[in-house]
């Protein structure tokens, strides 16, 4: 060990000659700092090679990598495969998110408390002081650096202990892969296998039966149940239709004033919606087009529906087009007709997408 006061001795002393044979690699590292003005006043091992204490730290750290690895695989496996097909309102879905943020977490902090084990057990203490300074690079310098660099990747110990090594490589590939697992996840993800995306529970049953429009507690809408120029929500009188299982499916059904109804049956026949209104009734999903809110502040006096959330404003007599905010699309309009018991119906599902814009509209 070299003490502070021999460091300020070797100040002034003559370089030493790098050639020299018979130099150790630690020789030339030394040199190599000095020449720098970094003085190596203290180096010492932590554990003696081929120790037990060695060896008991070699499996800790390589323990910390290997459940990096795993957990990291870990979150691949259920970014990926499960659920291959997300399944609205299921049980398991529900632990997804929780179990990404398990495994990432895992994995990272694996890495971390391997690193610090590995740099804060195994590696040698050592004290260093440097004295800075400024200038080109000379050819003994370079020579030095490489020596430097291949004398650290000795210390860190790797060849003599290959355990460190592998597992160091195994903790690391997954994590590797977890970065490019967003890219892999979105080439196999169908978010609207079987149509999921482009149905709401509106939706005909098999056979064609056409799906009632109901209130929240169940009971179906005739239309002497909405005063004119009043408005109800209504859901899919099917089971669940009013459960977050068709989130996507709340409707607002209007009954417009004479003139305002024959207003808005121009503006339909205009957007190819001519049969969608039942007499002077209308409906249009509430899920705002821009971030999915629920709009369903009606005035009645302007005819503009209003989505609380960033202030879009949709006029109705004009198919919900969006005439204020943010939103850039029509309120999706449900073509509803009543049926021979004298309750809504609907005609058949939304004919657009429901909701805010994605880029694969049909
Ligand atoms: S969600 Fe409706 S305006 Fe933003």
């Amino acid at each position: 060990m070299t003490t502070h006061t021999e460091h300020q001795a070797q100040q002034g002393r003559e370089p030493l000659d790098v050639n020299t044979p018979g130099l150790s690699q630690f020789d030339i590292v030394r040199e190599g700092a000095r020449r720098d003005d970094i003085e190596i006043v203290h180096y010492e091992p932590q554990v003696a090679p081929g120790s037990k204490a060695e060896r008991r730290l070699t499996r800790t750290v390589a323990s910390f990598f290997l459940l990096t690895g795993l957990a990291a695989t870990a979150f691949l496996v259920v970014y990926i495969w499960w659920p291959w097909e997300y399944h609205a309102g299921s049980g398991g879905d529900k632990w997804y998110t929780p179990l990404l943020g398990v495994t990432l977490g895992v994995a990272l902090l694996g890495i971390g408390f391997g690193i610090l084990t590995w740099g804060k057990k195994l590696l040698p203490k050592e004290v260093s002081i440097q004295d800075r300074h400024e200038g080109a690079v000379a050819s003994d310098d370079r020579i030095i650096t490489g020596q430097t660099m291949l004398y650290m990747a000795d210390e860190l110990g790797v060849k003599r202990r290959p355990l460190l090594g592998i597992s160091l490589l195994a903790g690391l590939a997954p994590v590797g892969a977890v970065a490019a697992a967003p890219l892999v996840g979105g080439l196999i993800s169908q978010p609207h296998k079987n149509n999921q995306m482009f149905t709401t529970g509106f939706a005909p049953a098999e056979g064609g039966q056409k799906v009632r429009l109901v209130r929240e507690d169940g009971r179906p809408v005739r239309p002497a149940d909405v005063s004119t120029g009043g408005q109800i929500t209504v859901f899919p009188g099917i089971d669940h239709g009013v459960s977050n299982l068709h989130a996507d499916s709340p409707t607002l059904l209007i009954h417009l004033r004479d003139s305002d109804a024959q207003e808005s049956r121009r503006a339909n026949e205009r957007v190819g919606h001519g049969d969608y209104m039942w007499g002077n009734y209308a409906a249009y999903s509430k899920i705002c087009t821009h971030a999915g809110c629920p709009a369903s502040l009606y005035e009645q006096q302007t005819n503009r529906l209003l989505c609380p959330c960033h202030q879009s404003q949709f006029l109705i007599t004009d198919n919900a087009r969006p005439i204020f905010g943010p939103a850039s699309r029509r309120l999706p309009q449900l073509p509803i007709e009543v049926d021979s018991e004298g309750y809504f119906v609907a005609k058949s599902d939304y004919t657009e997408t429901v909701g805010p814009d994605f880029w694969e509209r049909p």
